[in-house]
């Protein structure tokens, strides 16, 4: 695996491979790497892409200083990871690369995409992201990019981004990994306690209640009440949302359409650790 430091060196890296392998993918991540992450890179290579990583935390994304001072980083690992999953190049910039002197972020709206959810919950979160993901898709050029449904709502906020800007790159949405507790992988999850981690799971079980009680004709704010009675009531648990949306606009919904892209989402605090997690109607 090549690994960059300099958008330059991967710029030139990438014009000259770029003819011989016929299509670039590329997987940004901030690193901490679990088997999600190697998912994103495995789908990339499936189809046929060079694949490119980055890992970089980006600090414009961060509304909260604790959240950045205290994101994991397991870098020599993570080479390692990425090594044996056969990703072909990392690109592992400093903030200077990618932000000069000016280590802030461009402000954008995209409606409830960008304002609803993590948006009203995480100010400036997307600005923070939209700028990193445009900068790094101005570096990489690639023709695929990778994302994991598990941000779900990052996910459309891209798909977005591309829509307005980058309308030659295809986006591809892989499925969330879980573990066989059904918890999501995230690389927040090593900051979870035995205890809060038992207690993590049952943000998927009411997931998985309200999603078939949606299913089966029921009101979401009815089902969601009984979710949040039944599993959510915890002293170690804060939930911030439990909603069903249309994941086309990251508007609430009452009742799902038949169009069927709608999903139930999920931020809940599990002692000091922030989770997200969501569930198509159609998972
Ligand atoms: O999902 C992430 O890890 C980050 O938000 C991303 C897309 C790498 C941008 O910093």
């Amino acid at each position: 695996m090549f690994v960059f430091k300099s958008i330059k060196l991967l710029q030139d890296h990438l014009s000259e491979n770029r003819p011989k392998f016929g299509k670039v993918g590329f997987v940004p991540t901030m690193g901490a790497l679990h088997q999600g992450h190697l998912d994103l890179i495995s789908a990339s290579k499936a189809k046929g892409c060079y694949t490119v990583c980055t890992i970089y935390v980006n600090p414009t994304q961060f509304n909260n200083t604790e959240d950045f001072e205290k994101y994991p980083s397991t870098i020599e690992l993570d080479i390692v990871k990425l090594t044996q999953n056969k990703c072909d190049v990392l690109f592992l910039p400093s903030s200077t690369e990618m932000y000069g002197n000016h280590v802030v972020a461009d402000k954008y709206n995209f409606g409830a995409i960008t304002n609803s959810f993590e948006g009203a919950l995480r100010l400036g979160h997307f600005d923070g992201v939209i700028t990193i993901v445009s900068k790094l898709f101005d570096a990489v050029k690639p023709d695929e990019v990778f994302f994991g449904q598990k941000d779900l709502q990052q996910c459309m906020v891209v798909k977005h981004l591309i829509g307005n800007r980058f309308y030659n790159i295809k986006m591809n949405i892989v499925p969330t990994k879980r573990e066989s507790s059904g918890l999501a992988m995230s690389s927040r999850n090593v900051r979870l306690k035995d205890d809060e981690r038992a207690l993590a799971i049952r943000l998927y079980e009411a997931l998985v209640f309200v999603k078939h009680q949606v299913l089966m004709g029921v009101v979401a704010s009815e089902a969601i009440s009984i979710a949040k009675a039944q599993w959510l009531n915890h002293p170690k648990l804060t939930l911030e949302y439990l909603a069903l949306v249309d994941t086309n606009t990251m508007e609430q919904h009452e009742i799902a359409g038949p169009e069927l892209h709608y999903a139930v989402i999920i931020a809940c605090w599990c002692s000091n650790v922030r989770l997200i997690d969501n569930m198509l109607l159609t998972d």
